[in-house]
């Protein structure tokens, strides 16, 4: 078993590279520089990157250097970002704070918070395309994060917990299908993205999809317990925020007993999906499916 301290290095060197590919990333075209600086205000202002993590991760399991994965992986960030931006919106779950920080329509306003989550999410999509992978591979990943980011991945999901927010009651079905819906099918994406990136066989894509798509739900869960245990200082977004809005949460319809032995469990099934690979990547990737339902923010 890889030690947390092994875990938590590879997730912040990672997390830098994917970080400093970001940083480029609006340079050499003509961007209003308002939108350019709100962009880049919510890329930089820290966060995890484990999605990004992720995709390079699963890429060097696969056997692809990941340096070959971080235009793509970046990219996935992008999407990431676009959507806590929009998220964070007045119309949405109105949170004024976000990675430590006033969330972007604070920052800045509304329409620019609006504009940065479409210029990130469509950019993402131009730096997906300049992958230095064979061609076919590219096209088949992104239409991977298209149809796991759009309207029947992450966004159909945001639309469900919209729909459901404060209003009627939920059935424990239909909350498990909104949060593979509006966290893990990114989180899966990640995963699979990158696997596909390096020509993984399909029997290597099941094992890692099952692994990305375990690992969102326990993710979200986890996400939910935090709103509930944690403090907003330790989380950088407002502690508390789903029980004032009314939110459908596992802590909520299960109490946090269960939902923290519903995650634990999720967690597991993530780990055995990867049974048979070895070796560092795959240590880290069990290690990352431990640290998401352990983590502090
Ligand atoms: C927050 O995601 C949104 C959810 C899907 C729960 P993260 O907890 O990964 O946010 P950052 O990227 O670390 O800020
Ligand atoms: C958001 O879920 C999922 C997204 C797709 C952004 P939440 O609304 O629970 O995320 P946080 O708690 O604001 O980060
Ligand atoms: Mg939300
Ligand atoms: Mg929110
Ligand atoms: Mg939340």
């Amino acid at each position: 078993m890889m030690p947390v301290s092994r875990m938590k290095e590879l997730l912040r060197e990672r997390g830098h590279m994917v970080e400093a590919c970001l940083a480029v990333a609006f340079d050499g075209r003509p961007i209003p520089q308002r939108l350019k600086d709100s962009m880049q205000y919510s890329l930089q202002a820290g966060g995890k990157r484990l999605r990004p993590v992720l995709c390079l991760s699963a890429a060097a399991l696969c056997g692809l250097p990941i340096q070959d994965a971080l235009p793509f992986a970046s990219a996935i960030e992008m999407v990431h970002t676009y959507s806590l931006v929009h998220d964070d919106l007045p119309a949405m779950d109105n949170d004024d704070l976000r990675r430590g920080k006033p969330s972007n329509h604070k920052a800045f306003d509304e329409p620019t918070a609006i504009l940065a989550g479409d210029g990130l999410l469509t950019d993402a999509f131009l730096l997906m395309c300049r992958s230095p992978v064979a061609p076919p591979r590219v096209l088949r990943a992104v239409g991977e994060l298209a149809l796991a980011a759009g309207s029947s991945g992450m966004v159909g999901g945001q639309e469900w917990d919209m729909i459901f927010t404060g209003k009627a009651e939920i059935s424990l079905d239909e909350l498990r299908g909104i949060h593979a819906m509006k966290t893990g099918a990114l989180l899966r994406a990640s995963c699979v993205c990158g696997a596909m990136l390096a020509g993984a066989s399909d029997g290597d894509l099941a094992a890692i999809g099952t692994y990305g798509a375990s690992l969102g739900v326990a993710f979200q869960i986890a996400d939910d317990i935090l709103d509930v245990v944690a403090d907003t200082a330790t989380l950088g977004k407002p502690a508390g925020s789903d029980v004032a809005q009314g939110k459908k949460t596992y802590p909520a319809l299960l109490g946090l007993d269960t939902s923290r032995a519903l995650a634990q469990e999720q967690a597991e099934t993530a780990k055995a999906a990867l049974a048979a690979f070895s070796g560092q990547e795959a240590e880290f990737l069990r290690a990352l499916a431990e640290y998401t339902v352990n983590r502090a923010a």
